[in-house]
């Protein structure tokens, strides 16, 4: 397995947001996360990529990481791309991509970008509040695609993506699985959903479904969320 997460708890605030958590991600598999808002998912999505202290075992590549810090599983290969970019005032675009690509030519860069859809010119424009809140998201996607990870975790790639791009970035996440990259996926949208594998739903914290994409699909339509916090 490329990434197998074992009875992981979460505490903030004395509150208890993941209980329990099981489910694992094979290798170049397109895993989907789905739950209601509040469920969450971004917690998981964090955890696994060591923004939070957690209780249970993380496991990547057979390997336990549950003690590791972000940089250390960063290291291994491990990339999160949030479901709100931050914003780096002074920094180019260019220079942003840079610092995480595996291949630094200016050349794979333009490429990179004209894939997540974005004009070659951006690449000279700063990543801050000048970009809209879709271009920092496009952003955001090209670095993890530049990055060449293992394993990428996106958190809502679609949020902020116009209805007509959001087919562009379904083929981008498609493009990074065939470069051999596990994606876990984490969507409300239908078109991201038809590109997974395999799909978990997360309702208050915990996985009520774990399996095939269709079957899972179909069981949240007909109950998104059967527990209560
Ligand atoms: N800093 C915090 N302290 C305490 N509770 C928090 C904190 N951040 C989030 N939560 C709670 O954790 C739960 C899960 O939040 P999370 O952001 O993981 O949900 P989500 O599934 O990503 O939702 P959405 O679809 O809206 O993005 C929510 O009930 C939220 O109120
Ligand atoms: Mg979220």
């Amino acid at each position: 397995m490329m990434l197998k997460i074992e009875n992981l708890r979460i505490v903030r605030e004395g509150k208890e947001i993941l209980k329990n958590v099981n489910f694992e991600i094979a290798p170049q598999e397109i895993h989907l996360v789905l739950g209601i808002n509040g469920s969450g998912k971004t917690t998981l999505a964090q955890a696994i990529m060591g923004i939070y202290p957690c209780e249970g075992k993380i496991l990547f590549e057979g390997e336990d990481i549950t003690h590791l810090s972000v940089w250390e599983r960063a290291r291994k290969g491990i990339t999160l791309a949030f479901q709100e970019p931050a914003r780096f005032e002074g920094l180019s675009v260019k220079d942003y991509l840079m610092v995480s690509a595996k291949n630094k030519s200016l050349n794979r860069l333009e490429e990179v970008i004209k894939m997540v859809g974005l004009p070659r010119n951006i690449l000279f424009q700063e990543v801050g509040d000048n970009l809209s809140g879709g271009e920092r998201k496009r952003v955001e996607l090209a670095s993890v695609l530049l990055m060449e990870p293992k394993l990428a975790i996106l958190d809502e790639p679609d949020s902020g993506i116009d209805m007509l791009s959001c087919k562009l970035i379904s083929e981008v996440i498609e493009r990074m699985k065939s470069m051999g990259t596990s994606v876990m996926l984490i969507t409300h949208s239908e078109d991201m959903i038809n590109i997974a594998d395999r799909a978990t739903i997360l309702c208050a914290g915990k996985v009520v479904a774990s399996g095939e994409r269709d079957e899972i699909k179909r069981l949240f339509k007909y109950s998104p969320c059967p527990l209560k916090r």
